[in-house]
């Protein structure tokens, strides 16, 4: 029996991120024969080859059919080892950049010299905000004392507390809709996210309840922390605009907040501010974003409809609640192509008397095709299904090892999941008809590439509402 090859296929296998399918078709029995490997992976491909060999090979007196699949063999073999070199050096990066994270940079070390660490790099924060925590200082107290009461709001979230977490965002979300948008067919999204999110961590972390009297006081500080933000990367070239910003900030959170002033720097609401609500918007704003407009395969767009119609009831039909899963993978998905902390900066003695900065490049580490497979840079949350030991050393928005955020365990992606959903449900996906104008010809272009997540990019994002009702203000 002559042995001949019609066609191979490699295709990506559809249950299981990464994995592949190579699928030969014979002439004479006309019958697939389908082998899944990961592509990275030797000795998958020597599976195969073995398989191939005792299936076809060894019943047939075909030595041109042997001769020609050992030649694509050996092709492949050596395609793969390259690929597998490339993935090698990948996961040496990672390492590198974990290491920074993880402050092993620093060799032996204490907390001491972790915190001092960490606030060398971050004293503009201080010059810009004023801001005394655990990422600014050297002082352990001041560090136990920060993590602590963080933890103590963290701890005590129960599904009950979940919910109220929702209404409160979904009554700002009213709010804001009311106050901001001059109809239907522009709702700002950036000054609206922005005011959700603020809102819904004031509550958390202030037990403050915000509303639409708040509305110019939270567009005023929310800008004013941008601004101030940007203004910290060039501390060079800091004038006199920056004593005017941070005097609208103060003066806005005195009027949100004024229980909490007078303060020490200790005490001040921008401590928790920043951490709380800073890393939130953009996270939460382009998680709804790509999942409700942007071009995905069908089985995201399904499962976002699901998490849609079941959360926040089901947290309180945890743990038999199995969308919750799902849900959280949107939210790591989120974080994971637009990480709040893109880069994390230590300082380690440079051996003379000095300090050099170091960084970990977080969303490099999270965007690596090497690591993440050929659509890193893809929405697709169920590749947390399916996650490598390779993937779950990349993935560190929350930053890793021992000073790793204390809201990485739930509270951080609860958090996410319910302000996106919240959205979701008032204002509408491209499913029920509304539409994300980015008013960028790169992003109104293309409904696939990855969005730009700076703290101003967004600003000529509008939502045009459809298929949910309209509470805004008349037409
Ligand atoms: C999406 C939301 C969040 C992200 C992406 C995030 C990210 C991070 C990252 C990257 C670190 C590590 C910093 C470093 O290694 O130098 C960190 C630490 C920390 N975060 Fe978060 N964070 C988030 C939310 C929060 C919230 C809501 C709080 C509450 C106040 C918080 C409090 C803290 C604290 C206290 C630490 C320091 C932990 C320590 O030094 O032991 N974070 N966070």
């Amino acid at each position: 029996m002559l042995f001949r090859i019609r066609s191979l296929r490699l295709r990506s296998n559809h249950s299981a991120a990464g994995v592949y399918n190579l699928e030969v078709l014979t002439i004479q029995d006309d019958s697939f024969f389908t082998m899944s490997f990961f592509p990275w992976s030797e000795k998958s491909v020597f599976d195969f080859f073995v398989k191939m060999f005792l299936t076809y090979l060894i019943p047939t007196s075909a030595t041109g059919g042997f001769i020609f699949l050992s030649i694509i063999g050996f092709v492949i073999y050596y395609i793969i080892k390259l690929f597998h070199n490339q993935q090698s050096n990948a996961l040496e990066q990672v390492s590198r950049h974990s290491a920074v994270a993880k402050f092993d940079v620093l060799g032996e070390n204490n907390l001491l010299d972790r915190l001092a660490s960490r606030a060398r790099p971050n004293q503009r924060l201080i010059l810009v905000f004023g801001i005394n925590n655990s990422f600014t200082t050297m002082d352990q107290n001041v560090h136990k004392n920060f993590t602590r009461s963080a933890l103590s709001v963290i701890l005590r979230m129960s599904p009950q507390n979940w919910l109220t977490f929702f209404t409160i965002s979904e009554t700002a979300l009213n709010e804001a809709l009311r106050l901001d948008s001059a109809s239907q067919d522009s709702v700002p999204l950036a000054v609206t996210v922005r005011f959700v999110v603020f809102a819904a961590m004031t509550y958390q972390f202030f037990d403050v309840n915000l509303g639409g009297s708040n509305f110019a006081d939270v567009v005023e500080a929310t800008n004013a922390i941008n601004n101030l933000w940007e203004q910290s990367k060039n501390i060079e070239t800091i004038g006199p605009e920056l004593r005017n910003e941070q005097d609208h900030l103060e003066a806005s959170l005195r009027r949100l907040l004024p229980n909490h002033f007078p303060c020490s720097s200790e005490q001040h609401p921008l401590n928790t501010i920043i951490p709380a609500y800073e890393t939130m918007w953009r996270v939460v704003l382009l998680t709804y974003v790509s999942a409700g407009f942007r071009d995905m395969d069908l089985e995201t767009t399904q499962q976002f409809q699901e998490v849609i119609r079941n959360i926040p009831e089901c947290f309180n039909s945890e743990p038999n609640c199995n969308i919750m899963d799902t849900a959280i993978n949107f939210a790591k998905e989120g974080l994971r192509l637009y990480p709040p902390t893109k880069r994390i900066h230590r300082a380690v003695p440079n051996g003379q008397d000095g300090w050099s900065n170091v960084k970990a490049d977080v969303e490099w580490c999270h965007r690596e095709r090497r690591i993440w497979g050929p659509d890193a840079e893809q929405f697709r949350p169920s590749r947390f299904r399916n996650n490598t030991e390779h993937m779950d050393e990349a993935y560190m928005p929350f930053g890793a090892g021992k000073h790793k955020c204390p809201t990485s365990a739930k509270f951080s992606y609860h958090a996410i999941i319910i302000l996106v959903v919240a959205l979701a449900k008032r204002l509408g996906t491209r499913e029920t008809g509304s539409k994300v104008v980015y008013n960028d010809p790169r992003c109104d272009g293309d409904a696939k590439g990855l969005l730009p997540s700076g703290r101003k990019d967004m600003d000529g994002w509008v939502l045009e509402m459809n298929g949910v009702e309209w509470l805004g203000r008349a037409m």
